[in-house]
This record gives structure tokens, C-alpha cells and sequence, in this order.
């Protein structure tokens, strides 16, 4: 039946269905709600902590922000920092940061993490162990029950010198754990990814739980040739997570 002039049904407002790149925005524009004039702060480095170095740039520009200081924790976000013309500047001067903001691979429920599966987890460790506030910011997908859990790689970076026998000392260490590992390669003749620090990466997979992080990382730790691993236990001091149903933020 045509009912002459009926109104034009109203649309049906459909759920808008956020992709996981726009979740990374969302987590790294809420953290930087919390960032102050006046702030050392360490930048991270990933495609999360991207949408936050460039909300500061943002930021600083408009006049927004003033006086920050930043402290990149890769030569990536150094790059992106210094092209967004965020003062820079390093530990040696600021051994003390009021707050850095990083991504990460993997977060548990006690907050602890994974890092590095960018390759930059030796400088992102020492300026976040060096921040008074560390907030760490993923979309829903980073959430794990333990880390190591997901099949995915556990980074540890190591000298380059005999990294095959580093690399088999690692997997030994954690053979109840069924661990594997695997150098780092880049590019089509797969050769060794170098970090910003000369150094190699050996990357960590896991059949079970690996156990008690910290025992698994004061193992890692005590092995001669390797520099630092991407368990970062009991570090993050907040967590801001962006997913379907909106942002949670849990601080420790
Ligand atoms: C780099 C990192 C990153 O924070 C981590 O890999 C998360 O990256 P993304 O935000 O791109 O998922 O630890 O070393």
C-alpha cells in the first residue's frame, strides 16, 4: 500500500565497527589527556605509540602544550619527534621522566608485558625504568592470560658475536617450556635484523607457560651475551585499553 507524502523512515543507526588501527588512536589520544606542560616524558616507539608522539607534536603546536621534553626511545621516534618539532633530548641529561608512553605486544592480567616485536625493547626498557609513570597503551587484541601464552615471539636481544650458541643457551633454558628460537632476519636474503644498538635479536616461542617470570627473566638475564630481554615485569604503572565497548584505564 503507498501512503502519499508517509515520512522517510529514519535510518537505523548502525554500530560503528572500529578498526584496531583506530583503537590504537584512541588508546594513545586518552594517554595523552594525562601528559602536563612542563613534562620529561619518554616517547615509545610502535604504530600505538605513533598516534601519541603525534598528538604531543599536535599539541605543541596549537600551544596546547608547552615546555615538554622528549626522550625517544628508538631512532624511529626520534625521527618522527624531531620532524614534528618535539624538543628532544636523552637520559645522560634527564635520568629522571615524568611519564613515558608506550605500546606493547602483550599485557596479563597483573599488567606485565612483552615488548620489542618492533625491535626497539633495550632502549624502551631503560627510559621506562628510568619514568616515575609508565603508561602503557594497546588495543583489546594485546590482552593475554600469560605472556608467552600466544605463540607469539618473545624478544631478547643479544650481541652478535656466536649468536647461535646464545640462541641455543636460550632455548635449553626453557625446554619444559617447549621453546624455540629463531634469529631475527629483514629483508629478501634474510639477513640479521640489527637493532638500533648493534645488536641482534633472537626471537622466543613457546609451547607452555614459561612459569615464574621472574625466575624466567633473571635466567635470561644471567646468560653472557645477552643484553636485555622484552618481559617487562611489573613495569607499566597504568593501562589504557581501547576496544569495542569503549576505553578502560586501570592504574597499579
Ligand atoms: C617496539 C614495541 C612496541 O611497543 C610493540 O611492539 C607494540 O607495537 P604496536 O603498537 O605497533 O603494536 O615494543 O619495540
Amino acid at each position: 500500500l503507498m501512503v502519499p507524502n508517509a515520512p522517510l523512515a529514519a535510518p537505523i543507526p548502525q554500530p560503528t565497527i572500529l578498526s584496531q588501527e583506530e583503537l590504537k588512536k584512541i588508546a594513545a589520544f586518552k594517554a595523552v589527556e594525562f601528559v602536563r606542560s612542563g613534562m620529561v616524558l619518554g616517547l615509545g616507539t610502535g604504530s600505538t605509540a605513533k598516534h601519541a608522539v603525534d598528538r604531543i607534536g599536535e599539541l605543541l603546536k596549537s600551544g596546547q602544550l608547552k615546555n615538554i621534553v622528549g626522550i625517544p626511545t628508538s631512532m624511529k621516534t626520534h625521527e618522527q619527534a624531531m620532524n614534528l618539532g618535539i624538543p628532544l633530548s636523552d637520559l645522560n641529561c634527564h635520568p629522571i621522566i615524568d611519564m613515558a608512553i608506550d605500546g606493547a605486544d602483550e599485557v596479563d592480567p597483573e599488567m606485565n608485558l612483552v615488548k620489542g616485536r618492533g625491535g626497539s625493547l633495550l632502549r624502551e626498557k631503560m627510559v621506562e625504568t628510568a619514568s616515575k609513570k609508565f603508561i602503557v597503551i594497546v588495543d583489546e587484541t594485546k590482552l593475554v592470560d600469560y605472556i608467552g601464552g600466544s605463540r607469539l615471539a618473545m624478544p631478547v636481544e643479544i650481541v652478535p658475536f656466536c649468536w647461535k650458541f646464545t640462541l641455543q643457551r636460550l632455548e635449553m633454558l626453557f625446554t619444559d617450556a617447549g621453546c624455540v628460537g629463531r634469529l631475527r632476519t629483514e629483508g629478501e636474503r634474510g639477513a640479521p635484523y640489527v637493532s638500533d644498538n648493534g645488536n641482534y635479536i633472537i626471537d622466543l616461542y613457546f609451547d607452555r607457560d614459561m612459569g615464574d617470570l621472574k625466575a624466567a627473566s633473571d635466567a635470561i638475564l644471567r646468560l653472557a651475551g645477552v643484553v636485555e630481554h622484552g618481559m617487562f615485569i611489573d613495569m607499566a604503572t597504568t593501562l589504557i585499553v581501547a576496544g569495542k565497548n569503549g576505553v578502560t584505564i586501570r592504574n597499579k
